[in-house]
């Protein structure tokens, strides 16, 4: 496995591969890695003949309140695990190489950026879609993964690929969740014992809200106040949002009649958990 660190050795390692004929597919990660990354490097290797994981903490997608200095930063244990799965390269910038100056060009995808987590992280979605995009730039990767758990951030990268052409194939692999349900993220790391146990709340929500789905439930109110009801019986969890919202748009939905993603973000102590499951009325 190669590491590298300077933008111009990526590229250079990435075209070669690229000019020998290979697949190349790119894995972006903020490092902490969990099972949930390793999904993503093991759909890759399965599609691709050469997989880049790139390892970088992107502070514009951070707002100024926000976790980016304690931040988990775990480089040597994620490279092991990552050879452990042959990647054939990690891509590990420093924040110097990324951004030299400050950054004053942004790709932004408007509307769906304020929409979820845009609405209580201004700026959020801006810091992703910009770093994503030199990311793309850089590896020129044929395929990227991104994962369900961040159902908004892969849609709205689905939407800038769309509009900007960029030549890449967007994969969304599924929610790797922990044996009782919690969905993994590098931030459960921040759960004291009693905050894990009250972090299940989420999951339990989202499967009341599929449960009466199925008994019949299609208006967004009912489920919303369905899985509202079961937050409120964690005290130490605060609910950020929960929505019902078409999962291309991100536009909200009244009632379920086509594919819907209903998405939760809730603080737990400090911080800040996302969870979200789909549902399909023709299932
Ligand atoms: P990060 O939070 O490290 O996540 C990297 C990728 O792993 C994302 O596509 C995310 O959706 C996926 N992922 C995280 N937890 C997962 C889980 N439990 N199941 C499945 N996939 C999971 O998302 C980011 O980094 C950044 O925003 C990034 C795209 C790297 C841009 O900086």
């Amino acid at each position: 496995m190669e590491i590298h660190s300077t933008i111009d050795a990526m590229r250079a390692a990435s075209r070669a591969a690229r000019l020998g004929g290979l697949r190349v597919g790119l894995v972006p990660t903020m490092g902490a890695l969990h099972e949930g990354h390793l999904a993503l490097v093991r759909a890759a290797k399965q599609q691709c003949d050469a997989v880049i994981v790139s390892i970088f903490v992107n502070p514009l997608q951070f707002g100024p309140l926000e976790d980016l200095t304690k931040y988990p930063r775990t480089f040597e244990r994620d490279c092991e695990l990552l050879n452990k799965e042959e990647v054939d390269f990690v891509f590990a910038p420093s924040l110097e190489e990324m951004y030299p100056e400050k950054a004053v060009t942004y790709v932004t995808v408007e509307v769906m950026s304020e929409r979820l987590c845009g609405r209580s992280r201004p700026g959020h979605f801006q810091g992703v879609t910009t770093v994503v995009s030199k990311l793309f730039h850089i590896v020129e990767p044929d395929l990227a993964f991104f994962g369900q758990k961040d159902a908004a951030q892969a849609a709205i990268i689905r939407r800038m690929v769309r509009d900007l052409d960029f030549p890449v194939e967007i994969i969304v692999c599924p929610i790797v969740r922990e044996p009782d349900g919690l969905a993994m993220s590098s931030r459960n790391v921040y759960l004291n014992p009693q905050e894990r146990q009250s972090a299940r709340v989420l999951h339990r929500a989202l499967q009341e809200i599929r449960s009466r789905f199925e008994q019949g439930e299609r208006k967004s109110a009912g489920l919303i106040d369905a899985g509202k009801n079961v937050l409120a019986q964690e005290p130490g969890v605060r609910l950020d949002y929960l929505q019902i919202v078409d999962p291309d748009t991100l536009d909200p939905m009244k009632e379920i009649n086509y594919t819907a993603l209903i998405a939760v973000a809730a603080f737990v102590g400090t911080t800040r958990l996302i969870d979200n499951i789909l549902l399909d009325p023709a299932t």
